[in-house]
């Protein structure tokens, strides 16, 4: 019989307990008691030891770890055959950490008192994709907090804006829930992308996971509204968030299959000291590298961007990830005097005064990982396969 990551490479699907199978198998802290095991890691020296570790909770197979980098091989294969070994590169502008929401997993949440806020001003943005152009991004990306100081028609003027200036350029969006005109106008003005993740396609999960006011109907309407206006959708879901079960990850998967978004976004949850959720324990590494690898095979041209908070629970993490089916990475353009005050989670990397060099230090980390940054546009592949690609 042919084995599980076959049939889902070939079906690009699996029936639920199969899935779960893959999701839970072999790294196996139970989610919700979840612990860092050294045996079962690879790379157990770079992996802080965790606190309520229970290493007798789960078992590790051999069988299982042959699957595991049968998983990760497939899945680098797919992305290969439709992205050859091409990354994407992102700039990433953090233009405001003001935030009217409170999301109990968020640094940023609007009762946090001892986040420092911050705004760029449009000259401030200009000048980050004006260095970013030199750089060779193709992409910018204004990402920020819900701020009502950014009004609709400011956000629409700074896109023009941009546009205007880089008419070679992509304008991605990632600011929350606004209205179905708001997202409207931005697309007009000429916004490509928009990121928006829906955190949890479980409704009870969504509501332990955000207070009221936030709903799951909410930000799916948003999505479908994006998607229905023309934009390049991205959505996506933490691992390892508080509360998570595999079942709700498998529901993350359906939904993003009713969903079928351009740009998947997944990465650790990672607790931060001045939230709600401080004692939780971030997500672990592995569930997420084979997270990357099932959703890559089940949505073969998808975006699937190695993201800063792998990175931040492991120094290899970004690599990992590509290696395990990502494609995209989002280096961080903001100026270094406010990188810090975007914390979302604790240890956020790339906040130092290294930082300006992201983009280099990205170069590097692709380049040994075994793939290639490239400056172009990097828009969806929606049909063709990789002309390089020969097996
Ligand atoms: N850990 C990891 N990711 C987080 N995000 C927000 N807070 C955290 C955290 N504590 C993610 C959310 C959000 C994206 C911008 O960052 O998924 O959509
Ligand atoms: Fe800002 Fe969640 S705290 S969107």
């Amino acid at each position: 019989m042919e084995n599980l990551v076959d049939r889902l490479h070939k079906n690009r699907d699996l029936p639920d307990d199969e899935l779960k199978t893959l999701i839970e198998e072999f790294v196996a802290p139970p989610l919700g008691a979840r612990a860092a095991h050294p045996q079962i890691l690879e790379n157990a020296d770079r992996i802080p030891a965790l606190p309520q570790a229970k290493p007798e909770s789960f078992a590790i197979t051999a069988e299982g770890n042959k699957q595991e980098q049968e998983l990760f091989e497939k899945a680098d294969r797919v992305r290969r055959e439709h992205y050859g070994t091409d990354v994407y590169i992102r700039g990433l502008i953090e233009f405001t950490n003001y935030c009217r929401n409170n999301c109990y997993y968020c640094g940023i949440r609007a009762d946090n008192q001892s986040v420092e806020r911050y705004r760029l001003d449009g000259d401030e943005i200009l000048s980050c994709c004006k260095h970013g152009h030199e750089l060779g991004f193709r992409t910018f990306v204004l990402q920020g907090g819900e701020d009502n100081f950014f009004s609709d028609d400011l956000i629409a003027e700074i896109v023009a804006e941009i546009k205007a200036l880089y008419p070679d350029c992509a304008v991605t969006l990632s600011m929350g829930e606004r209205s179905g005109d708001a997202y409207k106008a931005f697309f007009d003005a000429g916004a490509d992308r928009y990121l928006l993740r829906h955190e949890t396609a479980n409704a009870t999960h969504y509501n332990q996971l955000h207070p009221g006011g936030m709903s799951l109907e909410n930000r799916k309407n948003c999505l479908w509204n994006l998607k229905k206006i023309g934009y390049q959708v991205g959505s996506g879901f933490m691992v390892g968030s508080p509360y998570q079960t595999s079942d709700f990850l498998i529901e993350d998967l359906r939904f993003l299959q009713e969903l079928q978004p351009d740009m998947i976004g997944i990465g650790p949850y990672i607790s931060h000291r001045n939230t709600p959720f401080h004692d939780f324990q971030s997500g672990d590494l592995r569930t997420c590298l084979r997270l990357i690898a099932i959703i890559r095979l089940m949505f073969p041209r998808a975006l699937i961007p190695a993201t800063t908070a792998l990175g931040t629970i492991d120094g290899q993490g970004r690599e990992l990830g590509l290696k395990a089916g990502a494609n995209v990475v989002m280096p961080n353009l903001s100026p270094v005097k406010v990188r810090k005050q975007y914390e979302l989670y604790d240890n956020k990397i790339c906040t130092g005064e290294e930082a300006a060099e992201c983009r280099m230090c990205l170069e590097n980390r692709v380049t040994t990982a075994g793939y290639k940054i490239v400056t172009h546009i990097g828009h969806v592949k929606k049909g063709e396969t990789h002309p390089r690609h020969n097996t």
